[in-house]
């Protein structure tokens, strides 16, 4: 058995500008009812005793079939390299220029969050107030650097190459674990569903300060940083961070709970793509971006985030060949899966992946739950908020 290299941050040729260090905030103090998420020790996929590995993939089935997230821990990449990354993405928007946020700023309407997002709403024009900066970077912004903050152009080999062994190498051993619990071969996620163009396939890499509301905005916000949604590609990466904000909905008992931060472990959900692949066996767990605990509310919140997304010009279905589901059916209690299902069932057309998330982005995505254009819904006392897109319902508790 080989042991999987651990990531190696390139060698600069060239002389670069001085990065402060990013100083990671206090961890909250106060005593809070935490989401309980198992950990995926990564590095146990290599181990030579086959007993090691299948006890990882019963863990991995158990966290993804009742939890829908996971901590991943020893996935190859040290602490000091990941903090890097987080002082690259301070210096990120402690640097970028008025020009470039002008020149680079976002446009959701077409479909992706490419580019400068600023702190007033998320579509291109200005809305209501929401403290959140973001600087995303798709495939064309690591292949035209005329599309990037100048600040950044320095460090892009290190971003690139960070982001090569994110989806190259974690990615791919996260969707072999996940190809096992299909009892499928290994590579059957990453060679059939994922998308592997460039550093980031058709998904995306994200720099995002969150900065802290006073406390009028927190009254017109609701303590919602972002509202609750599923994302909808394959695996999303987000780096836990000490400022306390993530919660995900318990469906077994209709709570929000917040993940604790866990240094330099992975956060891992899976998005919509791989809930319908799996027939529902994998779920794409609601998530949201909450006010912190007080004694962080003043504390700005920078977060990374790697998004991993599946093939565009593929239309979902399950599996059916999984021994998984031949054993086992589908699951039918998953939104998603649950949707796409009756439109195959029905025999109309699915949307492709393509088509799935730019509908989600240009229209859906942060739109308060009373303002989504099937509007509120009650069911077994949880209040929802309802949209449909390409014939695909989707309810989002409040
Ligand atoms: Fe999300």
């Amino acid at each position: 058995m080989t042991v999987t290299p651990s990531y190696v941050p390139p060698k600069s040729t060239q002389p670069k500008p001085e990065v402060p260090k990013w100083v990671p905030p206090e961890p909250t103090k106060e005593d809070i009812d935490w989401a309980k998420l198992r950990t995926i020790e990564l590095s146990l996929l290599d181990s030579p005793d086959p007993a090691v590995v299948q006890k990882l993939v019963e863990t991995t089935k158990a966290a993804i079939k009742e939890d829908g997230f996971l901590y991943l821990t020893n996935y190859g990449v040290s602490l000091e390299d990941l903090h890097r990354q987080f002082d690259l993405a301070q210096y990120m928007h402690a640097n970028i220029s008025p020009e470039d946020k002008e020149k680079l700023l976002w446009d959701p309407s077409k479909g992706t969050f490419a580019g400068w997002k600023p702190r007033h709403g998320w579509k291109r024009e200005a809305g209501k107030y929401d403290g959140i900066e973001q600087f995303n970077f798709y495939e064309p912004q690591f292949k035209d650097y005329d599309l990037l903050p100048k600040c950044i152009l320095p460090f892009m080999d290190e971003v690139t190459s960070f982001c090569n062994y994110l989806t190259t190498v974690v990615n791919r051993r996260l969707l072999t674990l996940l190809s096992r619990v299909l009892e499928m071969p290994d590579d059957t996620l990453w060679d059939t569903v994922q998308s592997r163009n460039g550093p980031v396939g058709d998904g995306y890499f994200r720099h995002a300060l969150f900065y802290p509301l006073d406390s009028d905005q927190r009254v017109q916000r609701k303590d919602v940083r972002m509202y609750g949604h599923c994302d909808y590609g394959t695996t999303t990466m987000l780096f836990s961070v000490p400022v306390t904000a993530l919660q995900i909905w318990s469906s077994k008992d209709n709570k929000w709970r917040y993940v604790k931060y866990n240094p330099g472990s992975l956060v891992i959900n899976l998005g919509e793509t791989l809930e319908v692949i799996s027939g529902g066996h994998f779920r794409a767990t609601l998530h949201k971006v909450a006010q912190p605990p007080e004694d962080q509310a003043g504390c700005e919140r920078l977060s990374i985030v790697l998004f991993n997304a599946s093939k565009a010009d593929m239309r979902l279905q399950p599996f059916t060949h999984s021994p998984l589901i031949q054993r086992e059916g589908f699951m039918m209690s998953s939104g998603v899966f649950r949707e796409y299902k009756r439109l195959l069932d029905a025999g109309a057309p699915v949307p492709t992946n393509k088509e799935w998330r730019e509908a989600q982005v240009s229209t859906r995505v942060q739109v308060a739950p009373e303002e989504k254009s099937g509007g509120v819904k009650y069911i077994n006392g949880v209040k929802y908020g309802e949209d449909t897109f390409h014939g695909v319902k989707v309810l989002m508790p409040v």
